[in-house]
């Protein structure tokens, strides 16, 4: 690591307590169960509680790494999501307050689909070149919901990724990535409609034409690709050709993914704790090739340097204690929170059930009132 090194300094996740096992909804949706375990490579999904948003789990995430010392050095908070609360005020408002952050910090919601999260993370890698004595939080946060009985239903997910973003990056070094932009009509959510527009096909046929675009052939040991659902990170390594890696190595990338869902932004880092977790070998001083789509249509190939220090900067253990511990939901509750989360996202008022609040929780949505929601921290320490 030299000293101009810049990257993650420490990484978290933090996804609700509750899942649902996609054989079980599949069985209840009329659907052949290896259509989706097979064909798709998906085993359950994370599914939101009636106390908990976009703001509540990226806090629960940043909470995870950022220690007093951390939050006056932050200088930039960059809230990367498509599954905005608001379309004026930005959602890392509520959280710059939460985390008691200095008023000097400057705040943005960022958004392109599932690609904000890496494009904040490359700002703040710029962000921390100048200005070498303050660090960034990046943090991604999103639901994913297509609605019952739709296509996109197996691929729901919810979850948070934060990345503290300094010059002391324990993780991983980032690398300045190749982007490719182009207009395309595959993924789109007007401002009228609680659900995306998704055209499926056509957004897979998007990722991997991004992909060949911006992809540099230079013997990577290891890639984590964007991965809505498992068997697009298969397809993205197909289509690299004699670049790919071995499939165990991918399966690694994989394993959090098939069992949490789609997070859309966060996936591409999920992909990452899941190999820090699972791969059979340091990962010290290796090279990880990251590629991330995000429909309407941006893809970008970047490289990371894993550090000597990953695995405790990257709470791996948290991550895998959390995802395995969920509850596994009946589908008729799997129904009931889904229903109660789309009724609340457009709610003008609303006060979350007492039922489904984790004890885990540290902080939990209060309430909506005219619009407005507050937050109420239940144990910080
Ligand atoms: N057993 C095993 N595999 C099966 C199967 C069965 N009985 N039936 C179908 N499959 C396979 C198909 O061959 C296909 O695999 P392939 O793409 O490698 O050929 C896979 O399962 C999915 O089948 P498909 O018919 O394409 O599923 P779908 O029409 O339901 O669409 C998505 C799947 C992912 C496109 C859809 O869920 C979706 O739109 N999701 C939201 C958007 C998204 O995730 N986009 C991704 C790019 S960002």
């Amino acid at each position: 690591m030299t000293k101009q090194d810049v990257g993650v300094e420490k990484l978290s996740f933090y996804t609700p307590s509750y899942s649902i096992d996609i054989h079980e909804l599949a069985i209840a949706r009329n659907m052949p169960p290896e259509k989706w375990e097979k064909g798709l490579g998906q085993q359950q999904m994370s599914v939101i509680t009636p106390h908990e948003d976009i703001v509540t789990m990226a806090y629960e995430a940043a909470l995870d790494i950022l220690t007093v010392e951390d939050r006056s050095h932050i200088g930039l908070l960059l809230f990367a999501t498509e599954t905005g609360i608001d379309f004026s005020k930005a959602a890392g408002i509520y959280l710059h307050e939460l985390l008691k952050l200095s008023p000097s910090c400057r705040v943005l919601e960022v958004k392109q689909a599932c690609y904000a999260a890496t494009g904040s993370l490359q700002l703040a890698c710029d962000f921390v070149r100048s200005n070498p004595d303050k660090k960034a939080l990046v943090v991604s946060s999103d639901i994913a919901w297509y609605g019952f009985k739709s296509a996109g239903e197996v691929t729901q997910g919810c979850g948070s990724i934060a990345m503290l973003v300094s010059n002391q990056p324990n993780v991983c070094s980032v690398e300045q990535g190749q982007v490719y932009t182009e207009n395309v009509p595959d993924f789109y959510r007007p401002s009228f409609s609680e659900v995306p527009f998704v055209d499926g096909k056509m957004s897979i046929k998007s990722y991997l034409s991004l992909l060949k675009k911006v992809f540099k052939p230079s013997s990577l040991d290891y890639f984590c690709f964007h991965m809505p659902f498992a068997t697009m990170g298969d397809k993205a390594n197909k289509a690299l050709g004699d670049e790919q890696i071995p499939a165990e190595r991918l399966e690694w990338s994989k394993e959090f993914g098939k069992l949490v869902g789609n997070i859309y932004n966060g996936s591409l880092y999920l992909s990452l704790l899941s190999l820090i977790a699972y791969a059979d070998t340091s990962l010290a001083g290796k090279q990880i090739g990251m590629f991330s789509y995000g429909s309407g249509a941006i893809g970008e190939f970047f490289k990371l340097q894993i550090n000597k220090n990953y695995k405790q900067a990257a709470l791996v253990g948290l991550v895998q204690e959390r995802i395995l511990n969920r509850r596994a939901l009946s589908f008729n509750e799997y129904e009931e929170l889904w229903t109660i989360f789309s009724e609340r996202e457009g709610a003008v008022q609303y006060s979350p059930v007492a039922s489904y609040q984790s004890p885990s929780l540290r902080i939990a949505l209060e309430k909506v009132e005219n619009g407005h929601r507050s937050y109420r921290l239940i144990n910080d320490d």
